[in-house]
């Protein structure tokens, strides 16, 4: 038996990298998946093109997807923007954006789903925070830590209060390759760069489809009784 049998799942940023591993595995398992990002799915899911960091847009966007697949069961919040930027050489115009598309765009997705999820029943949040998020990895990306800081407890704040109808639960990765990564990750082998593989115990980056596999996993049933947690996929980042 398919896991997502059924079940109604928008995700943001399901175009590239983590998003789309998971569209393509929650197909897969049965859901159907309208994809919310700036571009449309490479793979032919269907698309709705947003802006998660503007509300009107997200809001659109929303009540479109929302219609397309006759209801909602789930959502799951991949989309975002990286930068490696310190205190010193964040301007005050980048810390804002990577706060309004990381922070602001998860709170104003799940503020438009929330009424959806609650009036099919109940349904699941997943947000893609970050390992930097929990535990960041040395100086440098200042904004986007505290982007993926504030979207874990907004995940917490949220998951209370949509309880017990919606489980609101959070991923944080460590270094995964995909097109937001690659460059700097892995090198012409296809290896991760030896700087990085030395900080994960398991010694390598992980493969979006290992992030979807987490994601299926706190969307589908086996994790009913999980709700409002951080959970590091990040091949031992955090004790290594
Ligand atoms: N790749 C990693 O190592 C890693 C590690 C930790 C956390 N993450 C997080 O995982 C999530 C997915 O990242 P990824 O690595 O798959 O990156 P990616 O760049 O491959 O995919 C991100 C997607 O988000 C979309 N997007 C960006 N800004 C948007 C906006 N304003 N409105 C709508 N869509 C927008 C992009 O178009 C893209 O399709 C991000 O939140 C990222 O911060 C990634």
């Amino acid at each position: 038996m398919a896991r997502l049998q059924g079940r109604r799942i928008i995700i943001t940023g399901g175009a590239s990298g983590i998003g789309r591993a998971t569209a393509a595995l929650f197909r897969q398992e049965g859901a159907a998946v309208a994809v919310l990002d700036r571009t449309a799915s490479p793979d032919g899911a269907p698309s709705f093109e947003v802006d998660v960091s503007d509300a009107t847009s997200v809001a659109n966007a929303v009540a479109a997807a929302v219609k397309a697949l006759g209801g909602l069961d789930g959502v799951v919040n991949a989309a975002g923007i990286f930068s490696d930027a310190g205190l010193a050489d964040t301007s005050a115009e980048l810390f804002t954006r990577t706060l309004a598309v990381n922070l602001t765009g998860t709170f104003l997705v799940m503020q438009a789903a929330a009424p959806h999820l609650k009036s099919a029943g109940g349904g699941t949040i997943v947000n893609i925070a970050s390992g930097v998020g929990l535990t960041p990895t040395g100086p440098g990306s200042t904004a986007y830590v505290a982007s993926k800081s504030g979207v874990i407890g907004l995940t917490k704040a949220v998951a209370m209060e949509l309880a017990p109808a919606v489980r609101v639960n959070s991923v944080c990765p460590g270094a995964v390759d995909t097109p937001m990564t690659h460059a700097f990750l892995v090198d012409a082998s296809g290896a991760t760069v030896p700087g990085i593989a030395r900080r994960y115990a398991l010694g390598r980056s992980a493969a979006p489809d290992e992030l979807a596999a987490a994601i299926l996993f706190l969307t589908s049933n086996e994790s009913s009784f999980v709700t409002g947690i951080a959970l590091p996929v990040d091949g031992g980042r955090t004790y290594h």
